[in-house]
């Protein structure tokens, strides 16, 4: 990809990353060699390195207790640890018509082989829910609601808030709320101590702007996930079985030392630019994207339409074409990067009445610009105007 190209795909992976997160990366792979708790000094640096970054993250994410921020290789394996580890034969879990094949699948393997009862919440037709919706399915028997922020392929956000808030009012047990964070971690305020938010899985190479392989999973004071992966972790190495101590618990083996450590840049840089500023400049890019495609004769959009209501996520259709042939269009001829198809989402694309073409997404990051938002906009006028030629 040049510098020309204009990169409109940061829903699957942020792109370009911030010089400091590079340059922290490179310092990474450069200076730090021995894995936390291995050898001597060099591993006593790289111990540090990654504690200062998990304290950023955890600030961050308002984690009071930092060693509850265990990194993951991205947000699936944060979400597989958490599903997986948690949820038991016979359990009842509550998700939403909008979620991701990375919690749709291991609860599909959950409901085949351990007798779990999945309950998929539908969303309206722009992929919004009610907090009732979730909150009239919850029994004795529900181990776990799963919400999706916001939607990676409409954009809509969820009213996470609000069903913490309630989740926190019952009294006696009450389920864990994991929240899939993946499009909204560096976009929408998340405070998981404040919110009372049991489990919150986030990748690191979205919106928060880090490098490919690195997530994590918040584990709260509620929560004690089985660990899906036991080996060395440095320390406590008598124990012959896997530690209880955070973060070791969960992190066995040599971690992505370089990645982690340009995460925690990553994190800082978001944090200084400002969630209110990003959100700002992104609603103000959406709102243009939204006008703009909205006056295009055969485009249909997805979602709320509203910059308020959604993050910097947009779906549309071209009509009478496959949007496999819109996407080539715009990388080829307007050199424009969006994504095609279902985005991973099959159900979100059944609720919207997408399925089984899908649709063009289109997702803007903090360095987008208006210009970008026309040039897509006046691409997909061409388009449809040679179509309907
Ligand atoms: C809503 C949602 N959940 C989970 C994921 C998985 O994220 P990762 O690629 O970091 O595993 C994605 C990525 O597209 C996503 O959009």
């Amino acid at each position: 990809m040049t510098r020309r190209t204009i990169y409109m795909n940061n829903a699957a992976t942020s792109w370009p990353k911030p010089e400091p997160v590079i340059g922290r990366l490179m310092w990474g792979v450069t200076e730090l060699s021995a894995a936390p708790g291995r050898a001597g000094s060099p591993a006593l640096e790289s111990e540090r390195a990654i504690f200062e970054a998990r304290e950023e993250v955890a600030k961050f994410i308002g984690a009071r207790d930092s060693s509850r921020v265990v990194f993951t290789l991205n947000a699936t394996a944060a979400l597989n640890l958490a599903i997986g580890g948690l949820v038991r034969a016979g359990d009842r879990v509550i998700t939403t018509s909008m979620d991701h094949n990375s919690v749709a699948r291991p609860l599909a393997r959950a409901a085949e082989e351990m007798d779990v009862e999945v309950v998929r919440v539908t969303a309206d037709e722009a992929g919004e829910l009610q907090a009732t919706q979730i909150l009239d399915e919850i029994d004795d028997r529900t181990r776990m609601i799963i919400l999706t922020h916001a939607s990676n392929v409409t954009g809509a956000i969820q009213p996470v808030e609000e069903i913490a808030e309630a989740l926190s009012a019952r009294e006696g047990s009450r389920p864990l709320l994991l929240v899939d964070a993946a499009q909204s971690a560096g976009v929408l305020p998340i405070d998981v101590d404040r919110s009372g938010i049991d489990l919150l899985a986030a990748p690191g190479h979205k919106s928060l702007y880090g490098p490919q392989g690195t997530g994590i999973l918040y584990v709260g004071e509620g929560a004690d996930p089985v660990p899906l992966m036991e080996g060395g972790t440095g320390g406590e190495s008598t124990l012959v079985r896997q530690p209880t101590s955070l973060p070791d618990r969960y992190e066995s083996g040599t971690p992505n030392i370089p990645g982690i450590v340009a995460l925690g840049e990553a994190v800082r840089f978001i944090g200084d630019r400002g969630i209110d500023t990003i959100r700002a400049h992104e609603n103000r890019l959406m709102g243009t994207l939204i006008e703009g495609l909205a006056g295009v004769r055969g485009v249909r959009l997805f979602g709320p339409c509203r910059p308020d209501r959604q993050v910097a996520v947009l779906s549309f259709t071209v009509e009478g074409m496959d949007p496999a042939e819109v996407g080539t269009y715009l990388e080829r001829t307007e050199g424009i990067v969006t994504r095609v198809g279902l985005h991973c989402s099959p159900h979100s694309h059944r609720t919207i009445g997408t399925y089984p073409e899908g649709t063009i997404r289109v997702s803007p990051g903090i360095f987008n610009v208006d210009s970008d938002i026309l040039s897509l906009v006046r691409g997909v006028e061409r388009l449809a105007a040679r179509r309907s030629r």
